[in-house]
């Protein structure tokens, strides 16, 4: 069997993901790993048995690598990115895939004009609650959608945010608890209700000191459909619960927490799929903490790489391509221009809010 050899840039926390990921898929092989510290890549190479690269430059130029993970903080994806593309590497990178539209737009460009993939992890989506729920939207199930809702009601403490130069920042981080944790459950739910038409948005730091980003967003969603929803994220609610998305329709309903199933109603429902529903979300695990970053195994991340080795093998485009990421931060960033110039925000978005751009330079 012919392998599909990675290399990593970015040997942080989520880089542990990305490794035993790779490590347990028999087509894929961990070739090497950079890191600016070079030290934090030397070490990670001498645990897993690959070789250690300080400048990321380098590692593209010398190192015999198909596809490039992409695990830098988020506002430093673009460069990494886009000179992997340039290097003919088929590029994976963190979600956001970006921390504004015209990043995410210099990603997507050069990988299209390299003519290599690009996928964005969201690994929520690769869920059998996720899957579940899109196959019953598609088929109808629900009747005629009338509301969806996402609650992200976490907590990070003030040394998650302290210990770290990029979390937390604008330029980095690209916003709080709506761009590092919620965007997974507003990618959810655009994937599920389709485009998002209108926002009305507050954002507030309420829990936290010496953070410029939002510890807490609530907003309310039109849908191009019709149906209306409710967004909220937060890093600041005290101990963290599960996060919770409700669907409800004209003929059913609905909700899961933290990834399961946990109320299904609707005739359109068979006893036997329910059944059937409901024992694969007994077998998922429970996740009992909401506060710690990492508390998530590498499965998501596993079945996402194998999505790009098929997409790699069978030339097709990736379950989560370019196009697909950019959507939840169109979506974030009308939120943000809500938020900070008050009133309804349309989409699409023409170009990033201007308190954004001014954070780049713009
Ligand atoms: N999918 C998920 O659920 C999930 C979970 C956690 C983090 N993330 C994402 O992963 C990304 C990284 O997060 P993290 O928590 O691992 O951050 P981290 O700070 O722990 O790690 C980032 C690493 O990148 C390195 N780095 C920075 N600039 C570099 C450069 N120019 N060249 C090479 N290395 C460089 C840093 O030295 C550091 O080791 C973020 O975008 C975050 O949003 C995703």
């Amino acid at each position: 069997m012919e392998k599909i050899r990675f290399g990593i840039i970015g040997c942080g926390a989520v880089s542990q993901a990305h490794i035993e990921a790779i490590k347990s898929i028999p087509e894929a092989e961990l070739v090497a790993v950079a890191d600016v510290v070079e030290e934090k890549a030397v070490q990670t190479a001498a645990r897993w048995g690959c070789k250690a690269y300080g400048d990321y430059n380098e590692m593209l130029a010398t190192a015999d690598i198909q596809v490039v993970n992409i695990c830098t903080g988020s506002g430093v994806h673009m460069e990494p990115a886009v000179a992997a593309a340039k290097a003919g590497k088929h590029v994976i990178v963190e979600k956001p895939l970006e921390v504004t539209l015209e990043r995410a737009d210099a990603i997507i460009r050069a990988c299209r004009e390299s003519g290599v993939k690009l996928a964005c992890i969201f690994q929520s989506r690769f869920t059998d609650c996720a899957r579940f729920l899109y196959d019953a939207i598609q088929q109808d199930k629900f009747g005629r959608l009338v509301a969806a809702n996402a609650f992200v009601p976490w907590y990070r403490d003030q040394h998650y945010y302290d210990a770290s130069g990029w979390r937390g920042t604008w330029r980095f981080d690209g916003g709080g608890a709506l761009m590092n944790q919620g965007i997974h459950s507003v990618d959810m739910i655009q994937w599920l209700m389709g485009p998002v038409k209108a926002v009305k948005a507050y954002t507030g730091c309420l829990a936290h000191e010496r953070l410029e980003v939002e510890d807490l967003a609530a907003a309310v969603l039109q849908f191009a459909g019709g149906a209306l929803g409710v967004i909220q994220c937060a890093t600041s609610f005290y101990p963290g619960y599960p996060k919770r998305l409700e669907i409800y329709g004209a003929l059913g309903s609905s909700i899961a927490v933290d990834d399961r199933v946990t109320e299904l109603n609707g005739d359109r429902f068979t006893e036997s799929e329910k059944e059937e529903l409901f024992r694969k979300m007994a077998d998922k695990e429970a996740a009992r903490n909401f506060r710690d970053p990492m508390a998530f195994s590498f499965e998501g991340h596993k079945k996402q790489i194998e999505d790009l080795i098929r997409a790699i093998k069978e030339d097709r485009r990736p379950f989560v391509d370019g196009e697909e990421a950019r959507k939840s931060i169109e979506i974030i960033m009308a939120i943000y221009k809500s938020a900070a110039e008050g009133g309804e925000v349309e989409l699409p978005l023409k170009e990033d809010p201007e308190h954004i751009k001014t954070v780049h330079g713009r």
